[in-house]
């Protein structure tokens, strides 16, 4: 497969919440979580395990305690994002949830990558205590968001330009405040 324009990419990635009961396969699977490890992260720490799930049982689970998101139980598998405490010398910005973010960039390469190869993703939030128990991750950990990844049922629509705001209403030059 020829690969996709990065730009065109970021454009045109949507939030897919139907998919096809088709597997991923394992190759493509693997695509998608490499682009992940390649995520930047504080110190090069790379805060952020995942849980491949793949059974149904799981998945119907998660859709009840999760946002938005009885679709979870349709997908054929989906990704548990973890969040692992990070070495105590690497973790004085913790405070303000940096290992978060670096973890929340690793599903951005995810979402991207699974585009690129043709493959919808939606962020999921969850309850993440009982998420957490049901995926035996340790108390330590964060569940920072599910993942549902699958092919789409239907083509996804490209978002008009209406969908986001834009961009002069979001620059600044120089100081807050000043257009
Ligand atoms: C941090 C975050 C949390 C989100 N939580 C949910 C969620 O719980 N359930 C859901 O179906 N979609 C969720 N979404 C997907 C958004 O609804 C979606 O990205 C947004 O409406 C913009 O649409 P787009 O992704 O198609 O551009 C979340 C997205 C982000 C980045």
């Amino acid at each position: 497969m020829e690969s996709m324009d990065v730009f065109e990419a970021i454009r045109n990635r949507c939030a897919v919440r139907q998919f096809k009961p088709d597997v991923i396969p394992d190759d493509i699977l693997f695509k998608i979580l490499e682009a992940a490890r390649w995520a930047p992260s504080p110190f090069n720490t790379q805060p952020w395990e995942f849980i491949i799930i793949r059974d149904k049982e799981t998945l119907k689970f998660i859709s009840r305690y999760a946002r938005y998101s009885g679709y979870l139980e349709e997908a054929p598998m989906a990704i548990a994002v973890v969040v692992p405490p990070v070495n105590e010398k690497f973790s004085w910005v913790e405070g303000i949830g940096e290992t978060k973010f670096a973890a929340a960039m690793a599903v951005q390469n995810m979402m991207l990558a699974a585009w690129a190869l043709g493959i919808g993703t939606c962020w999921v939030s969850t309850e993440r205590d009982k998420v957490g128990k049901m995926l035996k991750v340790p108390k330590t950990h964060f569940v920072l968001a599910v993942i549902p990844i699958g092919y789409p049922l239907t083509p996804p629509p490209i978002h008009d330009e209406s969908f986001r705001k834009a961009l002069k209403d979001k620059i600044f030059y120089e100081k807050h405040g000043m257009r």
